[in-house]
């Protein structure tokens, strides 16, 4: 690892300092969400929702938002890189959408029957992603994961399960290790009894797995991988890696499963699966395909999901999914007239064009400066990362960091200069069809300054 100081020679402040102003004038331009904050953390544990919405010293608490654009409570406007966790690929209180949902809330939110508007959608998912020829929806990518995983297991009557490192499927026990590097576990409250079926192997790895396979080929349900890793960072899987893995699942009679919670109608409509030409045998989809309303999915070859057939597979051959929220209308309206926006010609080539120039200005700024920088990117998802070589897993992300500091700094910096991305340890851009060539010059441009700042501090 490179070894930077953090001194500024002439006037004895280091990058610490740095951060300090960054996070001084936050303070002073937040007071409301700081007050909001305090209250917050009386009910809410550490005052958030969701700790990954959690950024130092306090989140800022949001009052509206429309296309490209989020506001706080305490008026300031962000241009929003986060956009939902990245379920919002049309932007934010898309017209059209608010519309159509406006539309079906006046006739019920939640019949608690069988309705046509999830049958449009499934009609849809079936129509764009491959492999998927029936589906079952959920309200979150991690049950998708759970039911997913009990699936392959009912139908290969195996336990073993294969995680990566650095892959985040969700809070589900069974994939809740390995979330960074190693075996660590995700949480307290994870018995090891829980996770003994569970196997972790290297992202980017082959010769990781294959030595897997070797072991326990014939014990294994299921591999889960996503196609582009997003919480390690928008770490792209190689081409020659999920080649294996097609490999290996085909040769010992395993499921292979695309977790596209993220990558599902975001690298394209036939997400991962057409983006790298790899077939897999479930997909798991969330975000996008709920239109901005909570949704999880997950689809496979007819052959697989008749075992959740009620009028075809006897009980005993049975693999369960249900949910009191599954399939409401809310979330299938959005998600239906979301696709049909999305499948409008023009719609990728603009979003994955606008996103390919930021990756590619972002790193020629990058390669100028005295500090390492690495974007890593696929269709509208960028990582930014400041490495002494390319990151190419989990462990790169974190091992490779020339300052630990540095990403935290970055996402001060752009917070107060009106651009906001999560999370503010891992740098994570994710664009939407309401971002626009200025506002990603915008970002380009105060990258390139936040350079030339910290650079004082080597
Ligand atoms: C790849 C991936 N899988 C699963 C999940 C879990 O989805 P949810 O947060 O809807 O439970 C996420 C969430 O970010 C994700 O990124």
């Amino acid at each position: 690892m490179v070894e930077y100081g953090l001194r500024l020679r002439a006037e004895g402040l280091s990058l610490e300092d740095f951060y300090n102003t960054l996070i001084s004038e936050y303070k002073a331009r937040t007071p409301k969400s700081a007050e909001l904050y305090e209250r917050a953390r009386n009910v809410l544990p550490g005052g958030v929702t969701y700790h990954i919405r959690y950024f130092e010293p306090y989140p800022f608490y949001v009052s509206r938002a429309k296309g490209s654009h989020i506001w706080d409570v305490d008026g300031n406007e962000y241009i929003d890189y986060w956009i939902g966790h990245g379920a919002l690929i049309l932007g934010h209180a898309n017209d059209l959408i608010v519309d159509k949902v406006r539309g079906i809330l006046d006739k019920g939110s939640h019949w608690g029957y069988e309705h046509e508007y999830a049958v449009r959608l499934a009609e849809k998912i079936v129509n764009h992603v491959p492999t998927i020829e029936s589906l079952r929806f959920t309200n979150s990518g991690t049950e998708a994961n759970m039911y997913a995983i009990r699936l392959a297991r009912a139908y290969t009557g195996r336990k073993k399960i294969v995680k990566f490192e650095g892959g985040w499927h969700g809070g589900y026990d069974s994939l809740h290790i390995g979330v960074k590097s190693g075996r660590k576990k995700g949480s307290r409250g994870l018995p090891d009894e829980v996770l003994a079926n569970t196997i972790v192997a290297e992202f980017n790895n082959p010769s990781s797995i294959e030595k897997v396979f070797k072991e326990h080929g014939n014990d294994i349900a299921a591999v889960i991988v996503e196609p582009v890793q997003g919480a390690a960072g928008i770490i792209p899987a190689d081409e020659d890696f999920l080649d294996a893995l097609r490999d290996l699942c085909d040769t010992y009679g395993s499921l292979l499963i695309f977790d596209e919670v993220i990558t599902g109608f975001r690298l394209g409509l036939g997400g991962g699966q057409e983006y790298y030409g790899v077939r897999a045998d479930i997909v798991t989809m969330g975000k996008i395909i709920g239109g901005g309303f909570p949704i999880g999915a997950f689809g496979a070859p007819r052959e697989i999901m008749e075992l959740l057939d009620y009028t075809k597979t006897p009980e005993d051959k049975r693999s369960f999914h249900g949910g009191t929220f599954a399939g409401n209308p809310v979330s299938m309206v959005a998600g239906y007239e979301t696709i049909k926006i999305l499948e409008k010609p023009g719609f990728y080539e603009y979003l994955n064009w606008l996103s390919g120039k930021l990756a590619v200005v972002l790193q020629d700024i990058g390669s100028r400066s005295k500090i390492p920088v690495h974007v890593t990117y696929a269709g509208s998802l960028i990582g930014i990362h400041f490495t002494s070589e390319e990151p190419r897993s989990i462990r790169d992300v974190l091992g490779k960091r020339v300052n630990p500091l540095l990403n935290k700094v970055l996402q001060k910096y752009m917070l107060i200069h009106g651009h906001v991305f999560l999370t503010e340890d891992i740098s994570h851009l994710m664009l939407s069809g309401s971002h626009t060539l200025r506002e990603v010059e915008s970002f380009a441009q105060l990258f390139e300054e936040f350079l030339r700042k910290v650079e004082e501090y080597l």
